[in-house]
């Protein structure tokens, strides 16, 4: 998979350089450009804002630099130049990413590719669809994706819609809080989605059993030694009886999800649940003060 950040704050990208992803990288399965999009600006001071038409607070990011900087990373035909302040060219030979260091742009003539194969843009916003483990499944089969950090006010709307017309652009949420740039947020996605990339996980086995994987939280896990502080591990965990403990595993997974994720449990398919599920649920709904049994329940 290839994969490329473009943001003004290159250093705020290093995590992509440790830990399992980092490997990934070293390992040559994700190969990592982070580009300061800086690098692409051509007056003095590197300007990437000006104010808002219409009035308002803050500053809007500048479609100049993001079209240069898209146009060399989603590897774009050559295209009308945006005026004396450049031209769209490739990325500048002296691009230089603080500790990440430089990176070379994607080849060129991806635009011409299948659907499924031409780059993903992703821009994270607040104003975005929420990215869920589905998402993330989905782009872990994907092999260009492109994350465009903004920054203040976000970026000038023109640039997206350009965008559309080289890649598949999504704009992406990952909460519903706000932050202050697109880094962050592409840093939560870039994991969720390159952890399931195959080859990263060195026991592929405990993505399966995974909280969300099929919609529900992850159920409550014990280590050594079986009593701890006067707490004991449940006895089932310790009786060697596989179907039992996957069956009190599941049993804690819905009342866990059914607790904290109600709209987890009503979006469940009816279909995938088995008799004993039900009776779970319903026990819970029972001991619930609102007495609504699992199904009789408003969305
Ligand atoms: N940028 C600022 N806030 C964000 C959020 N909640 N999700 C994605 N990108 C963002």
């Amino acid at each position: 998979m290839r994969l490329d950040v473009v943001s003004i704050f290159p250093e705020y990208l290093s995590p992509l350089r440790l830990s399992l992803i980092g490997r990934a990288v070293e390992k040559g399965i994700i190969d990592l450009g982070v580009h300061d999009l800086r690098d692409w600006t051509h007056d003095r001071h590197r300007t990437v804002d000006d104010t808002p038409y219409g009035g308002g607070a803050g500053m809007v990011m500048k479609p100049e630099p993001w079209a240069e900087a898209l146009t060399a990373i989603l590897g774009v035909g050559s295209e009308v130049p945006d005026g004396p302040e450049g031209s769209p060219t490739a990325a500048p030979a002296s691009a230089e990413s603080g500790p990440v260091g430089p990176e070379p742009a994607a080849p060129a003539g991806r635009q011409d590719r299948p659907a499924g194969d031409r780059p993903l843009l992703i821009v994270p916003s607040p104003a975005g669809t929420p990215f869920t483990q589905a998402h993330a499944a989905e782009l872990a089969g994907r092999e260009h994706l492109v994350f465009a950090c903004g920054r203040y006010e976000g970026i000038d709307q023109r640039v997206v819609e350009w965008a559309r017309d080289h890649a598949e652009v999504r704009l992406h949420s990952i909460g519903d809080y706000v932050l202050n740039g697109g880094e962050v947020a592409a840093l939560v996605m870039t994991e969720a989605i390159a952890r399931l990339v195959p080859g990263i996980i060195g026991n592929p086995e405990s993505l399966t059993e995974e909280s969300l994987e099929d919609g529900l939280l992850e159920y409550p896990v014990y280590t050594k030694p079986a009593a701890w502080r006067g707490r004991a591990v449940p006895d089932i965990l310790l009786s060697g009886n596989h179907a039992a403990i996957a069956r009190w595993r599941r049993d804690e997974r819905l009342r866990r999800t059914a607790e904290v994720r109600p709209d987890l449990i009503a979006a469940l398919d009816p279909a995938a649940l088995d008799r004993r599920d039900r009776a779970v649920l319903d026990e819970i709904a029972n001991a619930d003060p609102s007495g609504l049994a699992w199904g009789d329940r408003p969305d």
